[in-house]
């Protein structure tokens, strides 16, 4: 049988061919492959159950599914496009073994919930599978915190050095990030996890289907409640290409400060060399395509929450064949943001912090000021008069080609008659990190705090 079975007697011609090329979607959703017999094994269960097909009919059905499934896994099935989908392949590939009997699988469904059903078993998955990732990822920067305790690093404003923090401040900041992308999903996946198989085209069905157990044969929390919503909805691939979009942009974040990092002018961060390309006629350059890679490729995750944005805008109810085009960019968001992730983790983890080079700028950028500023105010000088102090202090510093410390008892005076050498027990990076109070700042003793909160969480 080479026609599609969708094409019913009512037909007087057969498929153009460039509607065929022009239509099909197996070259791309043949990715749903396991999940759709999946669910066409559940919902054979169900009509066996309700007396719809006979039991005898379910186990031939079930056991030739596990076939098919076989053939797929083993490349074994050629894709034709006048088959259209992957729902078509694997019901043609069911009637030509069992005849008949085949022929009662699609009972009380159609591809409009089969095809959302599908997309929702994938997805979840797909979700659980980021999941673990991240938490991976979240594991390899905890993981330096350790490794990296003791090292200061600059933390900058407007891409000027800005206040000096601890190494793991760095590090438990995309944790957090991380972690909101993980609640993301979670919150995501309640809504993905919802049955649409029973809504059949649009309506529902005549014949007596019982929703409730082949939604939870499949796993899933709840059935959906209209019929018309459930297998229009594409909501749930909408909010899941967002939360992939959030994820990609945290990584390009970091892809570009790591790459910023590794340049000559920062030479913080050594980059592992497996991960690293080389230039074609520069033989001493050592690039960091893989960040580069990771930041360049968000856009495209970017581009496909845009994409599914401008899909379903304006689409009446319910199913529109515009629908079959919410597939490439899922499948590229979830899959481009998981090779990503999968390269994010071994940098991470192998990635070198170049302590003496770090260390021996720290006394640039005047990076203690405002820890000198606060110094004042608690011993009594308003904020906005200790601003300008030591303001005018670092511009006294800059004259001088020194760093605050180094500035003289007399030069002190000289700028406010209540300043003495006393307030260098402030001055200096290490001081600065040390004097911090508040919660979830870079003190010593909070950032310890945060990883082992993190310690536990991650555990
Ligand atoms: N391949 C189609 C899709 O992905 C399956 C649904 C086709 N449904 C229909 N009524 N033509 O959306």
């Amino acid at each position: 049988m080479t026609a599609s079975p969708s094409r019913s007697g009512v037909f007087s011609a057969s498929t153009d061919k460039r509607l065929e090329a022009f239509s099909e979607s197996i070259s791309f959703d043949y990715r749903l492959y396991r999940h759709d017999i999946r669910g066409s094994i559940a919902h054979a269960r169900m009509l066996a159950k309700q007396g719809l097909i006979e039991e005898q009919e379910f186990a031939q059905i079930e056991t030739a599914l596990r076939e098919i499934e076989h053939e797929i896994e083993q490349g074994k099935m050629p894709f034709r496009p006048e088959l259209e989908d992957i729902h078509m392949h694997i019901e043609s590939a069911l009637i030509e073994r069992l005849g008949d009997v085949g022929r009662k699988l699609h009972t009380a469904r159609s591809r409009n919930d089969q095809v959302n059903t599908d997309l929702r078993l994938w997805l979840r998955d797909a979700i659980d599978g980021i999941d673990a990732l991240l938490q991976e990822l979240q594991r390899a920067f905890l993981s330096r915190c350790d490794r990296d305790g003791d090292v200061i690093l600059p933390a900058y404003t407007h891409m000027q050095r800005a206040q000096p923090v601890l190494a793991p401040h760095y590090w438990l900041c995309y944790i957090e990030k991380y972690q909101r992308d993980r609640e993301r999903l979670a919150d995501c996946r309640r809504r993905v996890n919802v049955c649409g198989l029973g809504a059949a085209a649009c309506a529902g069905t005549t014949l007596p289907i019982d929703r409730e157990a082949t939604a939870r044969e499949l796993g899933f929390e709840r059935v959906a409640a209209n019929s018309l919503d459930v297998s229009s909805d594409r909501d749930f691939v909408l909010e899941a290409a967002f939360v992939l979009a959030m994820i990609a942009e945290h990584l390009s974040g970091w892809a570009e400060e790591w790459i910023l990092w590794s340049t000559v002018e920062f030479n913080f961060i050594k980059l592992p060399h497996q991960f690293c390309t080389g230039s074609s006629i520069m033989p001493q350059k050592i690039n960091p395509d893989t960040l580069e890679l990771t930041r360049g490729k968000s856009a495209r995750v970017l581009g496909n929450l845009q994409t599914l944005m401008v899909l379903v805008k304006g689409l009446p109810l319910a199913y529109n064949r515009d629908l079959q085009e919410d597939k490439p960019p899922l499948f590229d968001s979830v899959e481009t943001v998981r090779a990503c992730l999968e390269l994010a983790i071994p940098i991470v983890e192998g990635a070198e912090l170049q302590r003496d080079s770090i260390a021996s700028r720290l006394d640039k950028g005047y990076l203690d000021a405002t820890t000198l500023m606060e110094h004042l105010i608690l011993k009594g000088i308003p904020q906005r008069t200790a601003h300008h102090l030591v303001g005018k202090l670092v511009a006294m510093a800059q004259e001088s080609g020194v760093c605050l410390s180094e500035l003289t008892d007399s030069q002190l005076k000289s700028a406010h008659s209540d300043l003495d050498g006393s307030l260098r027990e402030v001055l200096g990076t290490e001081q600065a990190v040390k004097a911090y109070q508040s919660y979830g700042s870079s003190n010593p003793e909070r950032v310890r705090e945060q990883v082992n909160r993190w310690r536990e969480q991650l555990q």
